[in-house]
Parts: C-alpha cells; structure tokens; sequence
C-alpha cells in the first residue's frame, strides 16, 4: 500500500473554550475521492483550513502530501488546491484575470502557464469568454473557473469546501464528473457538501458532528448502522398525522419526514409492512402505502447526528 495523501492524527481545534475540531483521526488515500458530512458549524471549513496550513492546530497533527502542517505551512499550500467555501475567486476581475492572477499566485510562467489556462477555460467552458467580468458568470460556470484556478498548478492534493453550494442540478453533475476525473488521473481530493446525493460519488465518507468524528467508511458501511433496524416508509394523506401514529407504535424507534413521506425505523425485522398498516389503522390513519426501503445516505445522516448529539 502506498502512503496515504493525508494523514490526521489527533487533531484538534479550540477557539477560546469552545473546541471547534475534538480529536479527529483518518487517512486518506491518492487518488482517493474522500467527502466530508455533517451539519453547519460541525467543523468541516475548520479541518480544511488546518490541513491546508491556513490556521494552526490546537494540538495533535496532520501530515498533508508527506508535510507536517503545523511544522511547515508553507510548503503545504504548494502541493494543494484549496477551493474556500466563501472566497474563491475576485468578482470585479474577468475570467481571463482571475486565471493571470491564480498563475502569478502559483508562478506559473511561459509555456506552462499558457498550456494550464487554456486548460481552466477548457474545462469551465468559459473559451470565448475570457473578458466576461466574474460576478456575471451564472452560478455553475463560476464554480468551474474556481476550480480551474485552484489546479492550476496541477497539486497532487485539492480540498474542495462547499464546491457546489447554490449550484443547479446539472452543473453540480458537470462539476462531479470534473471531481471524477482528477481522481482517475490520481489526485486525491478531499470535498464537503450538503448534498447527500452527491457524497454517493466519494469512496469513503467522513461524518463530522459537533467536532467530532461521528463515522468513517464507504456509503455500503455507513449503511450497516441500519443492520437491524429495517426502515418502512410510509405515505399517507397526512405525514404529520402518521408520523404521530407511527412514533406512538412500540416497534418504531423513531421517525423522520422525507418529503412527503414518513420514515419510521423499527426495532427489528419481526415488525411486517401488513402489521404497521393495521397499526396505522387502529389509530385511525389511512396510509395509501407502506413499503420496506433501503436505508438512504440522508437516513445514516440523521441517525448519525441525532445519537451522536443525544
Ligand atoms: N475563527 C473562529 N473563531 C471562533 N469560532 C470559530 C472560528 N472559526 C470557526 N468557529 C466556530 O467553529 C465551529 C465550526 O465551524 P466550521 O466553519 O468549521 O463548521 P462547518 O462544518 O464548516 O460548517 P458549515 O457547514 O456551516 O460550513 C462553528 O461553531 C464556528 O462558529
Ligand atoms: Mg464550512
């Protein structure tokens, strides 16, 4: 096995008295596709910027592209691309501008620097439209040429924070196929979303809650907390309604919306479809289905969340 791309070992933040990342360990491979969950204000930005030698740890260590960032800051903001969640590229500037202005950041020069800026237009879809101011550009073209930019010099290492925050549907599925595509060529990239549907793309999953390290593993293993515990989803007129029914039901351990459906997960695998529905009718609610489903990403989210909070 090859050295892992990152390795986090302890690492801890404080500001003040609150601890704002509380211990947290994992490695990450190259090339290696590694998405970072959890609520707002669970730690993920504060992580990043700790291994990207942007803010120094309170204690324990992180080694990013072989460098120790507490020891060496400098030498690892070289070996990375760091994508921030707020900033990520200058509005007042063109397209063309902003990628002069990464370039210089990077010292890319000549030859070099002309074959990566047409690359970064390339692959925004921006060729043509080097001259269009950067606040005029729609949402996902935007998100592209941030990335573009923060590659520019070809880093073995990106750390995406929120790269698809606000992002239409489709191009958050072209800035995916991006994210897919430097990993193939063997760039190790460390993202965080809020879309669940997207972590599916990451080869492991790192779930952060309240500066801790909830859960670490592939979506099949984060899944297992469900072994157990079957999930029924339930549709009715009323979601409110049989979700009151449902929790009130000894065999369900607990319940949450899921757009116009219930999710009820129950005690063991004894507990039928048929056995729920009558349940629900005896208390008086019509469900028009009840079925068993796979446990979601979003499922494990909440699970995660709600025990590791409680
Ligand atoms: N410089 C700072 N001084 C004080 N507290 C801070 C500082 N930076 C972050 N925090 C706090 O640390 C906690 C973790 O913040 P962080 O930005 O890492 O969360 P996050 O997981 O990235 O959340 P989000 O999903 O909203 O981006 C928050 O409670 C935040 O208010
Ligand atoms: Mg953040």
């Amino acid at each position: 096995m090859t050295t892992p791309a990152i390795t986090v070992t302890h690492l801890t933040r404080r500001f003040g008295d609150f601890v704002a990342v509380d211990d947290v360990s994992f490695d990450v491979q190259q090339g290696e596709i590694f998405g970072f969950l959890g609520a707002n204000g669970a730690g993920k930005s504060t992580t990043i910027r700790m291994l990207c030698g942007l803010l120094r740890p309170t204690s324990g260590t992180a080694t990013v592209g072989g460098v120790d960032v507490g020891r060496d800051p400098e030498a690892v903001k070289l070996r990375i691309g760091y994508m921030s969640q707020k900033f990520s590229l200058y509005e007042a500037l063109t397209v063309d501008q902003n990628i002069r202005f990464f370039g210089g950041v990077y010292g890319l020069e000549g030859e070099r620097f002309a074959r990566r800026r047409a690359f970064a237009l390339d692959m925004a879809g921006l060729v043509g439209r080097e001259k269009s101011l950067t606040r005029e550009l729609a949402g996902g073209w935007r998100q592209r040429l941030a990335l573009g930019c923060a590659i520019l010099h070809e880093p073995p290492i990106v750390f995406l924070d929120e790269p698809t925050g606000g992002v239409d549907p489709v191009s958050r599925r072209q800035f995916w196929r991006l994210i897919d595509h430097l990993s193939q060529q063997g760039t190790t990239v460390l993202v965080t979303t809020h879309y669940l549907d997207e972590a599916e793309h990451c080869h492991r999953i790192a779930v952060m809650n309240a500066g801790k390290l909830a859960a670490l593993g592939t979506t099949r293993e984060l899944k297992q907390v469900f072994e157990g515990r079957p999930i029924m989803e339930v549709q009715a007129p009323s979601a409110v309604v049989a979700m009151r029914a449902l929790d009130a039901m000894p065999e369900v351990e607990k319940t949450s919306l899921f757009g116009t459906a219930v999710h009820a997960v129950l005690r063991s695998h004894q507990t039928t479809a048929e056995r729920v529905t009558r349940q629900l009718l005896t208390a008086g609610v019509v469900a028009t289905s009840v079925m068993p489903v796979e446990p979601s990403l979003e499922d494990v989210f909440l699970d995660l969340v709600e025990r590791t909070s409680a």
